[in-house]
């Protein structure tokens, strides 16, 4: 078994923490978010919901695990010994793998735009966008190479270990992936649509604001800082005594939300560009609309388009890398710490059962579409049970036994680094673990429960 490491440096802790929460959630389905909800008025409760119920579950989740220095199964046999609390640990990790395993599918498919986009595929004028992509991922073999290649890229790098594989890469990748968001940025300014996708994300419309688009932005905004899924509580046992906790998770939710809204200024733009596309294309929007959008929005100038749809898939792509391997090292570092074995063995473990679920995912675009559970594919299974379900009453719990259970005094010490850091902060944090995050995302919860059995 290896023996417990930490994160060589503050700006490290911080990428590889940032680079869990940013995620295709983030150039995808935040963007997609607002387009349905009324652009800048989403994006102001979107934030609220940031700053009053993220940060403070994602500050308990960095307490449990710099406090126990381990995984989150046993972070949590450690703080309640013997109590029911500990299925909070349970299912963080279990969550942690099931979105891992058709995270990886859609990763795959970023893998393969980046490709085609690069191979001159998708600047061909006469494709037909939407087939190309029902082809893509009915077809099976194509899929899961695809997946395949991005569980083995994950793979490689958890094997090398918390210093040498997570916390490098994400001191590589995320700037690269800051980077590359601003050079998009900067080429949407010569798109015809600039202006009219500008006043879009920046001039509220409140009168489409009603109470479900709230509870729209709080499962975005929770997903979104991949919290209460034992990711940062894992990542979080890796940080020194030194790190600051509140200042860590505001820097952290800073990233992720300036990459949310700038992928909003990448991708709006290019949508008013172009004629008879539609602003809230829906869950296509990435890979059916955006191609052809690139395509057609630099107008005469197709060798930017090409580049532009390049880039972006590159984009999405680091931004899935640094995402899975966070999950993989919530699950992996469970394994290696609880059945002490080496990490090598322990990562080949996960990467073998996570692929073997995403082979079931990944054909159920295709061969295995007629699957189904309560009218929902193994895919849609997975996301739908996963996201409205676990991850919202593993939140609760979580802030619940924070705010509630644990000793007051051993998080009080936490969060102000045994005294060193102001303490005004504290009581803020309890009371909106308390009582504003339990109640806010319970309403998440029961309206995720109601549209489910709906459906
Ligand atoms: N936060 C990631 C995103 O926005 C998704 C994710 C969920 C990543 C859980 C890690 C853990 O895409």
């Amino acid at each position: 078994m290896e023996k417990h490491v930490n994160f060589g440096s503050r700006m490290g802790a911080i990428f590889a923490a940032a680079g869990s929460a940013v995620g295709l959630g983030n150039i995808w389905r935040f963007p997609m978010l607002v387009g349905d909800n009324g652009g800048a008025a989403f994006i102001l409760i979107y934030i609220m919901c940031i700053l009053l119920v993220g940060i403070p579950i994602m500050v308990g989740e960095f307490v449990i695990g710099r406090h126990t220095q381990s995984n989150m199964i046993d972070a949590f046999r450690q703080l309640a010994p013997g109590k029911w609390w500990r299925i909070i640990g349970v299912m963080g990790i279990g969550v942690a793998f099931i979105i891992l395993s058709y995270y990886l599918v859609v990763s795959g498919w970023t893998l393969y735009y980046a490709y085609s986009s690069f191979s001159g595929a998708l600047s061909n004028p006469d494709c037909d966008y939407g087939a190309f992509f029902g082809d893509y991922v009915a077809n099976p073999w194509l899929s899961l190479i695809s997946a395949v290649v991005f569980m083995l890229m994950t793979h490689l790098i958890i094997i090398r270990g918390v210093q040498e594989g997570i916390e490098k890469c994400s001191k590589i990748l995320m700037p690269m992936l800051l980077l590359i968001i601003g050079i998009l940025v900067v080429c949407t300014f010569s798109m015809p649509g600039i202006n009219e996708g500008l006043t879009f994300l920046l001039k509220p419309d409140f009168s489409k604001l009603n109470f479900s688009v709230i509870l729209a932005a709080m499962g975005q905004a929770f997903y979104s800082l991949s919290v209460a899924m034992g990711c940062l509580c894992t990542y979080a046992s890796y940080f020194n005594k030194n790190t600051r906790l509140v200042s860590s998770a505001l820097s952290v939710s800073s990233i992720d939300t300036l990459v949310a809204i700038l992928s909003g200024f990448i991708i709006f733009p290019a949508v008013f560009s172009v004629p008879h596309v539609e602003a809230n294309a829906g869950p296509g929007l990435v890979f059916q609309t955006l191609p052809y959008v690139f395509n057609m929005a630099f107008g005469n100038i197709p060798i930017l388009g090409y580049i532009f749809s390049g880039l972006f898939y590159v984009l999405l792509f680091l931004a899935a890398l640094t995402s899975a391997i966070s999950l993989h090292e919530a699950v992996t570092a469970y394994v290696l710490q609880n059945w002490k074995m080496s990490r090598k063995k322990a990562s080949t473990i996960v990467s073998a059962c996570a692929m073997t679920l995403g082979i079931f995912c990944c054909l159920s675009f295709g061969v295995l579409s007629h699957w189904t559970i309560f009218g929902l594919t193994i895919f849609d299974l997975f996301d739908t049970v996963s996201s409205n379900i676990i991850l919202p009453l593993g939140g609760v719990l979580l802030a619940l036994f924070v705010g509630w259970y644990l000793n007051r005094e051993l998080v009080r010490q936490e969060i102000t680094n045994n005294g060193e850091v102001s303490q005004r902060i504290f009581p803020i944090i309890i009371f909106l673990l308390r009582w504003v995050a339990p109640i806010a995302i319970l309403s998440m919860f029961i309206k995720g429960l109601i549209e489910m059995f709906n459906k």
